[in-house]
């Protein structure tokens, strides 16, 4: 499940565990707080924001993010997915569900379409937006620098074969 990321989520790891940043690496605590605040400051335009991945088992250790954001260099406000897992959480399907409960928040918040943008070579990735039910739309250089693989899904799709 997905929640608000909050500055809980950088907290110290129960005994035995290891460190609780889990947005994109191992970092200290109060680096991990410093992004926590700037990615809820630079996100905080409803429906856009940024969630922590949870287990529900273990929601005070969360797995790791996604974001809905205005792509760089967009010319029609056109809002991206993004994501990320701790390398100890891949594999149990945590972004799929994650992403498919931000998409329902974006569609809900009244946005038409949602893009998603990776390294072509990012075929974890791809599956993640291809099991979401999101179009191709091939390489593009038009967002960021250098080649992204381009990806879309409207909301009346979505509404049709949600996962
Ligand atoms: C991209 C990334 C989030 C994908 O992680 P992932 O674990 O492959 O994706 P999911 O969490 O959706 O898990 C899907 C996998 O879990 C498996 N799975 C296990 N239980 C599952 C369940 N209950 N439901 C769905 N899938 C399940 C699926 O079969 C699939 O495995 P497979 O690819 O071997 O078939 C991860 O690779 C990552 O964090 N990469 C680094 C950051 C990054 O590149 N982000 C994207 C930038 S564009």
């Amino acid at each position: 499940m997905v929640c608000p990321i909050e500055d809980r989520h950088a907290g110290e790891p129960p005994a035995g565990q290891r460190r609780p940043d889990r947005l994109r690496e191992d970092l200290a605590v109060d680096d991990a707080r410093d992004r926590i605040s700037r990615y809820q400051e630079a996100f905080a335009h409803p429906p856009q924001g940024i969630w922590a991945i949870v287990p529900r088992d273990a929601a005070e250790v969360p797995a790791g993010a996604i974001l809905l954001k205005t792509l760089p260099n967009a010319e029609h406000g056109e809002v991206e997915i993004g994501w990320w897992l701790h390398p100890d959480s891949h594999g149990r399907g945590y972004a799929t569900e994650g992403a498919g409960a931000v998409l329902d928040h974006a569609f809900a918040g009244g946005l038409r379409e949602v893009w998603a943008l990776m390294y072509p070579a990012n075929m974890p990735s791809r599956a993640v937006m291809s099991r979401l039910g999101m179009t191709d739309l091939g390489v593009h250089e038009r967002w960021y620098p250098g080649a992204s693989q381009v990806m879309r899904i409207t909301a009346a799709e979505w509404s049709r074969g949600r996962p």
